[in-house]
């Protein structure tokens, strides 16, 4: 059966940073470094993108070109009868808890795009955008069907394919991405009191560092970078033979890494000029930007900007959280992809729709919790929190300990055309033990076995 398969190095970058680069960037990131404090959440951020989150990504891309099968067969097929299997069908269960909230967030952000469109928040004041945004989030109706919305467009790309539907979306729309971040970035910059925001943004203030911070940091470094739950197996599988795959760890965590310091400063500096509240939570994106860039000139064409900007990202990053159960289905149960996409939507639109009718106290299934969350909060804490940093634990232990070492060498450095031999030592003993003992103490520390 043909699979498919990523044409040049450039579509393997734009498709891989576009399941990188996503609500993430634009939702969480600014919004928990609000809560969490600016400069010294992000400085545990970058720590754990480079120690845990490019080992594990390296890892994964290991496992997909050399399988070149999804997240379970890249397993079943490296090592047959050790079990390894069952981390990919972990991954598989992870990508739908995430798909179930991400669905409802990103049907947010398209109705919100319509509602800039239509110029809808000309007269908004910091009263209505909260009751906008509330209105929005309770619904019923109104996010469950933008939710559908998401599944349609995004089924739709899928089923032209890995090259013409992936490829071509990520590789048209991630470079207006980064055109409409930066004009977003100059207009948010020079307002004043600007400063106050990128001085949060930056400044470290070690008091603010808590256990729950630290764990935050590290899941939030997992969710970016899309790792632990067989994403970046199934597109690394698609990747094309020659491609680097160190250089393309190293710049999509560098790039995407970018895009979430472009968001801050677009969404900081506006927060602070405004005297608004950095750590309004999730609502901080939806209720602060309609609100500021509706009292500047050109302020609906920004606003169209940023929400269409925020779209594509939604958009690219739910491609390739969809395409893991896909994969799974077409190469293990043997399905057709359209039947594949289709099925895959119908489940993840029916069983998202638990999240969007829990997003808020005041939803309909609001009242519904268990030790505090409801759905929504599961779904997202699960994942990001628990699954994800278990799934990069499994993965590099796998790495260590099953495959063979010379199997590894020869894929990162293409069969020896790369001369990889100051890194590949390092890189060793990082997957071996620091990635695993990091992981490790995060979460003792979480459940509070060990007092960080
Ligand atoms: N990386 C995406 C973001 O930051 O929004 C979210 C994501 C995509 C997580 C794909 C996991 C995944 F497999």
């Amino acid at each position: 059966m043909d699979r498919g398969m990523f044409s040049s190095g450039l579509a393997v970058f734009f498709a891989t940073l576009g399941s990188a680069v996503g609500l993430g960037n634009i939702w969480k990131f600014p919004y928990l470094t609000g809560q969490f404090g600016g400069g010294a959440f992000l400085m545990v951020y970058l720590l754990c993108i480079i120690f845990v989150g490019l080992p594990v990504m390296l890892s994964e891309f290991y496992l997909g070109r050399k399988s070149r099968k999804g997240a379970v067969g890249a397993f079943a097929t490296l090592a047959p009868g050790t079990g390894g299997k069952f981390i990919g069908k972990m991954g598989v269960a992870s990508s739908y808890l995430i798909m179930f909230f991400y669905s409802c967030v990103a049907g947010w952000v398209y109705y919100y795009l319509i509602k800039a469109i239509s110029g809808d928040f000309a007269e908004i004041t910091m009263e209505s955008a909260k009751a906008q945004f509330g209105s929005v989030v309770v619904g019923p109706l109104t996010p469950i069907f933008w939710q559908f919305i998401v599944m349609a467009v995004v089924s739709a790309i899928l089923i032209m394919g890995i090259k013409n539907g992936i490829e071509r979306v990520t590789k048209t729309l991630m470079p207006v991405l980064f055109i409409l971040i930066i004009i977003c970035d100059i207009r948010a910059l020079s307002l004043p009191g600007a400063m106050d925001g990128v001085r949060f943004l930056f400044e470290v203030d070690f008091s603010k560092l808590t256990g729950a911070a630290i764990l935050t940091a590290l899941g939030l470094a997992f969710f970016k970078l899309s790792l632990g739950i067989g994403t970046m197996i199934t597109y690394a599988s698609y990747f094309t033979k020659d491609n680097n795959l160190l250089g393309t760890a190293a710049k999509v965590a560098l790039s995407d890494t970018l895009v979430s310091l472009l968001a801050g400063l677009a969404i900081f500096p506006t927060v602070f000029s405004f005297g608004l509240e950095p750590g309004a939570g999730p609502g901080l994106l939806f209720m602060t930007i309609p609100l500021v860039f509706s009292q500047m000139p050109f302020g609906n064409l920004l606003l169209i900007s940023f929400f269409f900007l925020t779209s594509i990202a939604a958009t690219t990053a739910m491609l390739s959280l969809v395409e893991v159960p896909v994969a799974y289905m077409t190469e293990e149960k043997g399905m057709s992809r359209t039947v594949a996409v289709l099925l895959n939507g119908l489940i993840i639109f029916g069983i998202g729709i638990l999240a969007t009718l829990s997003a808020d106290k005041s939803s309909l299934l609001g009242g519904v919790t268990f030790m505090d969350r409801g759905f929504f909060d599961w779904f997202d804490y699960l994942s990001s929190n628990i699954l994800m940093p278990l799934g990069g634990l499994l993965i590099v232990i796998f790495m260590s300990y099953v495959v063979d070492k010379k199997s590894i060498k020869e894929e990162l450095t293409n069969n020896g055309s790369l001369n990889l031999n100051a890194f590949l030592p390092f890189f060793f003993i990082v997957i071996r033990y620091v990635t695993p003992a990091l992981l490790i103490i995060i979460f003792l520390n979480a459940v509070g076995v060990i007092k960080l």
